[in-house]
């Protein structure tokens, strides 16, 4: 915590749920919360994170697959969300981002970006943004601890499915103008079509490999 709080980190505790059962408990009871108040709100594959985070740190420009929440405990950060939609959000990079053949934070950014909206929150705050809605997070000066949490619904992931198989389709067969519904047959053709790449492992070889370039001194 002293690192923390004296120098530029973030440290990330993933999939928190697996290791503590309080923990899972709560995601399960924060998300039959928020169904309950959303009709038809049907949502699985939850996530939950906790970030600590150095004053004025900092988060890149990205995009997630998932659906995702932020929930703020301590601490101040200014949160950028910017529209879906070129040119923040280029369809190919997206794509890429699905196939995994680039790191989240490969997007290309602008400063001019930023005349779009911007948000301070505070402890007790929590956002939530569109689906895939690029961001970039700046920490105030002060020690923050965050709440992230994930999750899908069947419309986030025939989105995933969609994207998935348009990549591939542009990739590998040239094909461009590529339509982005989520039903009737040719969304059925493309879930197909992702599946056999998927579970065949072809795209798989083309995967970004994150690397670590740093050791950490214990
Ligand atoms: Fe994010």
């Amino acid at each position: 915590m002293d690192a923390i709080r004296n120098g530029q980190i973030w440290l990330s505790l993933r999939k928190v749920m697996k290791v503590s059962e309080p923990y899972a408990e709560l995601l399960e009871r924060m998300f039959a919360e928020i169904e309950a108040h959303v009709p038809g709100l049907d949502t699985y594959k939850h996530n939950f994170g906790i970030l600590i985070s150095s004053p004025k740190a900092q988060v890149f420009y990205h995009s997630d697959i998932p659906g995702q929440s932020l929930w703020q405990i301590r601490g101040q950060k200014r949160v950028y969300l910017y529209p879906t939609g070129a040119p923040f959000l280029p369809q190919e990079g997206l794509e890429a981002i699905v196939l995994n053949e680039a790191d989240e934070q490969d997007l290309p950014y602008h400063s001019s970006y930023d005349d779009k909206a911007t948000v301070i929150v505070q402890p007790g705050e929590m956002l939530h943004w569109p689906l895939n809605a690029p961001h970039r997070v700046v920490n105030l000066d002060t020690l923050n601890i965050s709440i992230t949490t994930e999750h899908f619904t069947t419309e986030i992931r025939n989105t995933y499915v969609v994207n998935y198989a348009n990549g591939i389709l542009r990739r590998r067969f040239g094909m461009e103008n590529l339509s982005c519904s989520t039903s009737g047959p040719a969304f059925l053709g493309k879930m197909a079509l992702a599946a056999a790449y998927k579970y065949s492992g072809i795209q798989k070889q083309k995967r970004f490999d994150r690397k670590i370039d740093f050791a950490i001194d214990p």
